[in-house]
């Protein structure tokens, strides 16, 4: 029975797993705190995870329908995040295993989100290519078995979810703004302007956002308003789908250079109607097996934290004691 604590951005998680069942999985998240300011800010994300963290735990604890000491494990997201966000799981955590006298495991988020695939209503088995898009983080790994990850590609600057956000913003839309984009997208053709796709080049799984986000600037800059009011659906689905064009080539790619034939995701922008679509089209094209995770097990959530700690050593007391968080750390190449 493991409890799964997951506070490394802007959502305070906590979720309840025994065995392979998700007995309960709780989100609170505080978007509408941080759409004032346009983008998270590190700060009021600690103090919320503070205020919500042990109401958040005590709430999974109940919706499970089990007693506290009845958690055999604790799981916590130690890396990468925002610092103090991580450190407030972390001490909770630990906190919690001390007082139940139970072992503790430290969850790499991007492992988190790669262990979702391990979880019903469809549970998969590697070997499988995993690409994690969100707002913070885009990555294509190989996953040859539980626990080992090997790094393929990843983004040199911008997240994808970022990329889809600023983009939103530049079109008058609200944050996070990906969402919303994808709603506009539909009505768009996405012919209308040719965006750039990032490193665009045969062998090179790496991303890059920035390009096309400058362009959509400059093309806004010098576009007249009312082709801008006409054709405002068009740019969304021009610009979007240069974002997914570089997410679906690249992950297509990746499986191939491992000679894999099943395709996971995971993370925020894996929501989005192109990416789905694309990604399921090219997979059926290539004879490969796609597997999407519902979406609330593809937004940060504990249930992932926990699964992944399933897998993973744990630290008996009093060695995670020492146990610490740090804001950098991806999957090793
Ligand atoms: O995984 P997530 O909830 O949080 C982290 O960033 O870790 O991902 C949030 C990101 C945001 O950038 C949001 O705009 C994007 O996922 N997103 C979408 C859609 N729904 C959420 N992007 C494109 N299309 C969507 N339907
Ligand atoms: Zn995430």
């Amino acid at each position: 029975m493991i409890l799964g604590i997951e506070t490394s951005c802007d959502d305070t998680c906590a979720a309840v797993l025994h065995g392979n069942e998700i007995l309960s999985s709780v989100i609170s998240s505080q978007t509408e705190f941080h759409a004032l300011y346009g983008g998270v800010v590190p700060e009021i994300a600690s103090r919320h995870h503070l205020e919500l963290v042990n109401a958040v735990i005590a709430q999974a604890i109940a919706k499970a329908g089990v007693e506290l000491n009845s958690i055999t494990r604790i799981a916590v997201t130690t890396r990468p995040g925002l610092i103090g966000a991580l450190l407030v799981g972390v001490a909770t955590a630990k906190s919690i295993a001390y007082g139940l006298g139970v072992e503790l495991v430290g969850v790499n988020h991007m492992e988190g989100h790669v262990a979702a695939n391990y979880l019903p209503p469809e549970p998969v088995e590697p070997p499988f290519v995993c690409l994690i898009a969100s707002g913070g983080h885009t990555s294509v790994v190989f996953v040859p078995q539980r626990g080992e990850h090997k790094l393929l590609g990843q983004t040199l600057d911008d997240a994808a979810g970022e990329a889809l956000d600023k983009g939103a913003r530049l079109l008058g839309l609200g944050y996070p703004g990906g969402a919303e984009l994808d709603t506009l997208a539909a009505d768009g053709a996405p012919g209308y302007v040719t965006f750039p796709v990032g490193l665009d080049k045969p062998g090179r799984l790496d991303f890059s956002f920035s390009g096309v986000k400058t362009a959509l600037y400059y093309y806004l800059r010098d576009l007249d308003p009312k082709i801008f009011n006409e054709h405002r659906a068009d740019i969304a689905a021009s610009y979007q789908s240069a974002v997914i064009t570089a997410l679906v080539k690249k992950t297509l790619a990746a499986a191939a250079s491992t000679r894999c034939d099943q395709i996971c995701i995971g993370g925020g922008v894996s929501a989005n109607t192109e990416l789905r679509r694309l990604l399921a089209t090219e997979c059926e094209r290539q004879g490969m097996r796609l597997h999407i995770p519902p979406p609330t097990l593809c937004t940060d959530n504990a249930a992932m934290i926990a699964s992944a700690a399933r897998y993973l050593p744990a630290k008996p007391l009093p060695d995670y004691l020492s146990l610490g968080a740090t804001a950098s750390g991806g999957f090793a190449a």
